[in-house]
């Protein structure tokens, strides 16, 4: 499994909180789900970015993670607690519950499972345990990050600064991607995670994560979600409605139980 270290992983999940700022993700699933009020299971909730407005908007939310740092911060955002929940949580290895209306695999969770079970396998078990969570006529909606031409985004010799900054500890860090590639025939994509600190103490401190994700084809998770017994009812390419296409780079799943 690659765990960042403690110090890391807190670091991770302020930068997140300050560089992941987009609403657009959570104001089209908003859209997609109505303003009736749902019982929605957000499955890698992180900080809380879905989970809070979903609160907000009136749905009884409930969020699984198993960073204790980026759960952790979700308190904060939050002035009514009746409606929201969270638990930390391994999606892959612990039950999610029952009797939900949504289910949300949203945020590119399909390409951010960290595990240790083969990529594929995990990525068909959360459509999988979607389909068990939710109750009959209840929906999944899937959105992750797509293209036609996987290769051209992740044969990518070039070293990528994901973000880099202060925490509230004075722990100054840097996440690069590094050496990243794509296997056509296989749809497995590899790199390396580094992380550049210097801690508050003036110590330097490097952990490199060595990482391989299957990026999966639209079509894959379309004969994923019909095995699970849902029968897809919408796809959008992007957060203007558009259908998928070459000039899109979402896939955005809106299925039914
Ligand atoms: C990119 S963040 C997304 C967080 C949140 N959904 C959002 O939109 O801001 C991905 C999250 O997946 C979580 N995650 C990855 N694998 C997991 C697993 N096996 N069990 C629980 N959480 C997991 C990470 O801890 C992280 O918080």
């Amino acid at each position: 499994m690659y765990y960042e270290k403690d110090i890391i992983s807190k670091w991770n999940s302020e930068m997140y909180d300050c560089n992941e700022t987009d609403t657009n993700d959570v104001e089209f699933a908003l859209s997609v789900i109505g303003v009736e009020p749902k019982r929605i299971l957000e499955i890698a909730c992180g900080s809380g970015r879905f989970l809070v407005p979903m609160a907000n908007a009136g749905h009884n939310v409930t969020g699984l993670d198993f960073d204790e740092h980026m759960l952790n911060r979700i308190s904060r955002k939050i002035s009514n607690t009746q409606n929201i929940h969270w638990h930390k949580s391994d999606v892959i290895n612990d039950e999610w519950g029952t009797g939900f209306d949504v289910v949300l695999l949203a945020a590119n969770f399909l390409f951010n499972i960290v595990s240790d079970m083969d990529y594929r396998q995990a990525q068909e078990l959360m459509i999988k345990k979607s389909a068990e969570a939710l109750m009959p006529g209840g929906h999944v909606l899937i959105d992750y990050a797509y293209t036609f031409y996987p290769e051209k985004w992740f044969n990518n010799p070039n070293p990528n600064i994901v973000w880099q900054g202060t925490d509230s500890e004075g722990n100054f860090g840097k996440m690069v991607l590094l050496n990243n590639t794509y296997d056509k025939e296989t749809g497995i994509t590899k790199f390396i995670r580094r992380f550049e600190m210097t801690l508050a103490d003036g110590s330097n401190l490097i952990q490199e994560i060595p990482t391989e994700k299957h990026f999966a084809a639209i079509e894959q998770v379309r004969e994923w979600l019909k095995r699970a017994g849902f029968v897809i009812e919408n796809e959008w390419g992007d957060y203007h409605g558009n259908p998928i296409s070459e000039n899109t780079h979402r896939a955005i799943i809106w299925a039914k139980k």
